[in-house]
């Protein structure tokens, strides 16, 4: 069988992994026939419209779409373009799974977050109120939840659990500040779980809580649902848990259409260097061919990324996988010293602690922080050396009192700066 599917390269790092993410496709035997459409910056340039017709047509007629990421220009601009295919063809949940491949700080995260994806402050009802002269004098920006809206993504939560062996649906919101969006969420939340009761267990966390107990234990986690911008935020911890963006695919589910894409952006800053991961969006590949019922595909794609990080030892220079005491065993990944990147030059060192910065730079701030120190040294014995010289009775021990003194008031100005130099000093 082919399948018919909508294939969007996108901006920045986005031509680069989908390159690798056709090979990869091509190579698990599953036939695709991909209409190439553009979206984002690059329509822009081309067609001059972030959002062609006929890229909306091809999504429409197909209902299946591999999206690279779209760059979104930040304060002004166009209107992000995700949120439009989003709202467009009624994407109502952003599913969002997160496993860990490469372990290192954290080493079994297992966690699904379901994010809502129409409403909330993403609702693009915004506006400039003008006080004075002064056009852009407050900015309003509105949240918004309906509770069908909020009953249908909670809902999804529950039956995702249910379908796919999960124990527990953690409910997150912000019900206690945001009294209406955030209790109308919890309300219709609780009243679903109910629904659930003896097959999926529930519990409710505030958001701030929840960012801090997915730090501190993540393994209570196993679907979170929760309004779209604590999603768009927390997904991206959750990347954070199991080492960075490179390797967490989502999903865009509607009830026609589906849009898979890698929770990360266009990566301006490292676009056509060719470091970029291609592991998200190679796994969001692999969550369309289950989309599409192909999970022995699906299966072998997300294997072969598995093997490759972690067996072969292959990567690029991004995920982050720190040695720690609790996963000593992983110092050595394929047998390979588990490099950590220096904290101020990033240069990769086998073996470093993770959080420190590498020998080379340590000399160097150590250097710097000897010279603030002498300097500061000096000027304090000049002053204990005029302090002494007025405060000092004339007499014959007066000269090796004021030395004792200044060469004191040297010795130990020196030790203190060049400790506290050590330990704020800025890069
Ligand atoms: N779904 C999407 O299309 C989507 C999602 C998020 C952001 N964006 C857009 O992307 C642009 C850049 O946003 P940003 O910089 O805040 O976020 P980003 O996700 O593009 O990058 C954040 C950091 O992660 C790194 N990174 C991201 N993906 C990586 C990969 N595959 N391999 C290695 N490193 C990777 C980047 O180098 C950068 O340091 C913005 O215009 C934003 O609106 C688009």
């Amino acid at each position: 069988m082919t399948y018919h599917a909508t294939l969007i390269p996108g901006d920045g790092i986005g031509p680069e992994i989908t390159a690798a993410t056709l090979k990869v496709l091509s190579a698990t035997g599953v036939a695709f026939d991909w209409d190439e459409q553009l979206a984002g910056i690059a329509a822009v340039e081309k067609a001059g419209t972030p959002i062609p017709e006929g890229t909306l047509q091809s999504i429409r007629e197909r209902k299946l779409a591999l999206k690279g990421p779209l760059t979104t220009p930040v304060g002004s601009g166009f209107r992000s373009v995700n949120v439009a295919l989003r709202k467009e063809f009624e994407l109502f949940a952003n599913l969002r799974p997160a496993i860990t491949i490469l372990p290192g700080r954290y080493d079994n995260i297992d966690i699904v977050l379901v994010r809502e994806n129409l409403e909330g402050l993403y609702s693009g009802v915004e506006h400039f109120i003008q006080i004075g002269s002064d056009p852009r004098a407050v900015a309003v920006s509105e949240a918004i939840l309906t509770r069908q809206v909020a009953e249908r993504i909670v809902r999804y939560a529950f039956d995702y659990a249910l379908t796919h062996q999960r124990k527990k649906v953690t409910l997150v919101h912000k019900a206690n500040i945001l009294k209406m969006v955030g209790g109308l969420f919890l309300e219709v939340g609780r009243s679903v779980a109910r629904e659930f009761e003896g097959k999926v267990a529930c519990n409710d966390l505030i958001v701030d809580n929840a960012a801090m107990q997915l730090v501190l234990k993540p393994e209570q986690f196993d679907v979170i649902v929760t309004t779209n911008l604590f999603g768009d935020i927390l997904s991206d911890l959750i990347s954070g848990l199991v080492g960075g963006l490179g390797l967490t695919p989502g999903g865009n589910i509607g009830a026609n259409v589906a849009i898979f894409e890698a929770v990360h952006g266009s990566a301006p800053d490292i676009a056509g260097q060719g470091v970029a991961n291609p592991s998200a969006h190679m796994l969001a590949a692999a969550m369309m061919l289950d989309h599409v019922k192909e999970h022995a595909a699906a299966g072998r794609v997300r294997e072969g990324i598995r093997r490759t990080i972690v067996d072969d030892g292959i990567r690029t220079r991004d995920p982050a996988a720190p040695p720690t005491p609790r996963s000593s065993a992983m110092q050595s990944l394929g047998g390979l010293q588990a490099e950590v990147p220096c904290v101020r030059c990033h240069e990769r060192i086998p073996g470093l602690p993770w959080g420190e910065r590498c020998p080379a730079c340590r000399a160097e701030r150590s250097r710097r922080a000897r010279k603030l120190a002498r300097r500061i040294s000096l000027v304090a014995a000049l002053i204990a050396a005029a302090i002494l010289g007025l405060r000092v009775p004339p007499g014959p021990d007066a000269r090796m009192s004021i030395g004792i003194g200044v060469l004191g008031a040297f010795l130990l100005t020196r030790v203190i700066a060049q400790r506290l130099a050590m330990e704020f000093l800025p890069d």
